[in-house]
């Protein structure tokens, strides 16, 4: 058996996607299966736990100190796995991704400016400018032979038009799984620094990548575009370790560095959860080899996905997945309104996937499924959705 065929039972655990009474109180049953949150049900890898429950015997759970060797485990992951070099002053730890944003915008920023975002996008990060009075700037990423594209003369004519002041990049990009190549992050550099804007890049899925689709960093194309680029990310999604709450901030420009990194001293999240600073670590210094079976698994997954389409001749398209845990279905062939998808699934499908109209704008006909499951469980999802669209 493989090690992610593993079946572990979630339901009392405080797991939100997992939850009967949450389940019920916001779908009305707690009959359905959850794919909906870009989260995967393996278990993380033995250093982790063990790291986890020996500090756990301790027993005293006080303020705690972030200590060089964080930051070298950090360091060193980037080195060896992704070919990036950070130094030790250019990583800030933070609480979350989206805190993260939430200070970058907060920071870089004023009330009313604009900021542009790619759609179909998480939802958190366009809130993260609509909730700060920000204005949002949607550019629609084009989808042909199905891929989707940055449109870079759309993005230059909305730079020339407007006064943007920050992009927001995701990359690997949720919810439709690109993995932006060097070639693509050129151009959109190039056009940050003729255009002098900043750009923030949610890099969370970096190591969820499918093979012969390797990631590159923003913060790895030039010394010039460094100075104008701000990196955010977390070893949470690799790991299966949301709950753990860490997460980083690379800059590497110290002009934008110092003063960000004063201010950010100033939310008081010094002294950070001990149980994320240390499996953060067991995870960078000891679990290469995890993520290289769990990567290998997923894309098997989605061949699985996509070979069950087929033979099935279900009337859904799968969009090719290049990174992330989830993968974006095209339901637009099927006989219903995209308005009523996502509850047609739910109430017929007993599944609960995560509807495309949630990813901001430009995801409507689409659904997001989570492939980070055990084949078994990804079978019966797709054996209930398989029967429900023939009742159609
Ligand atoms: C692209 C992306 N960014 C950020 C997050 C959340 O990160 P955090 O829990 O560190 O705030 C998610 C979670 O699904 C995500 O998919």
């Amino acid at each position: 058996m493989d090690l992610f065929d593993k079946c572990v039972d979630r339901t009392k655990t405080w797991s939100i996607k997992w939850d009967p009474d949450y389940m019920i109180e916001r779908f009305g049953t707690a009959d359905l299966l959850p794919f909906n949150h870009a989260e995967m049900d393996f278990e993380c890898p033995q250093p982790i736990i063990d790291a986890i429950q020996q500090r756990s015997n301790h027993g005293i759970y006080g303020y705690t100190l972030v200590k060089p060797d964080y930051y070298d485990a950090i360091i060193q992951w980037y080195q060896i796995r992704h070919n990036i070099k950070f130094s030790r002053e250019e990583i800030l730890y933070s609480t979350g991704v989206i805190f993260s944003l939430l200070n970058v915008i907060q920071y870089f920023t004023n009330v009313g400016d604009e900021i542009l975002i790619f759609t179909p996008i998480y939802r958190p990060l366009a809130e993260a400018v609509t909730d700060q009075a920000r204005k949002l700037i949607m550019v629609p990423l084009s989808l042909e032979d199905r891929t989707y594209r940055m449109d870079l003369d759309q993005i230059e004519s909305v730079l020339q038009t407007h006064s943007i002041k920050l992009i927001i990049l995701c990359n690997p990009h949720n919810p439709v799984g690109r993995v932006w190549t060097r070639t693509e992050l050129q151009g959109l550099g190039d056009l940050c620094l003729n255009h002098n804007v900043l750009i923030v890049s949610d890099e969370i899925h970096c190591d969820l990548v499918s093979k012969g689709h390797p990631y590159t960093s923003i913060a790895a194309i030039s010394p010039e575009l460094d100075s104008k680029t701000i990196v955010l990310s977390s070893m949470t999604k690799t790991f299966n370790t949301s709950g753990l709450k860490i997460a980083n901030i690379f800059i590497k420009n110290p002009e934008i560095r110092v003063p960000f990194f004063h201010f950010f001293d100033k939310k008081f999240i010094y002294a950070p959860n001990i149980f994320g600073i240390l499996g953060m670590q067991a995870a960078y210094n000891h679990c290469a080899p995890w993520v290289d079976l769990l990567t290998k698994y997923l894309d098997d997954n989605f061949r699985f996905v996509q070979d069950y389409i087929t033979e099935h001749e279900m009337n859904i398209d799968l969009i090719p997945r290049e990174g992330t845990p989830v993968i974006w279905l095209d339901f637009r062939n099927v006989p219903l309104a995209p308005n009523k998808v996502f509850q047609y699934l739910i109430k017929n499908a007993h599944i609960i996937p995560y509807d495309g109209r949630d990813f901001t704008a430009n995801g409507e006909g689409f659904q997001r499924l989570s492939i980070g499951y055990p084949r078994k469980i990804l079978k019966e999802g797709l054996n209930r959705i398989r029967k429900a669209l023939q009742q159609l």
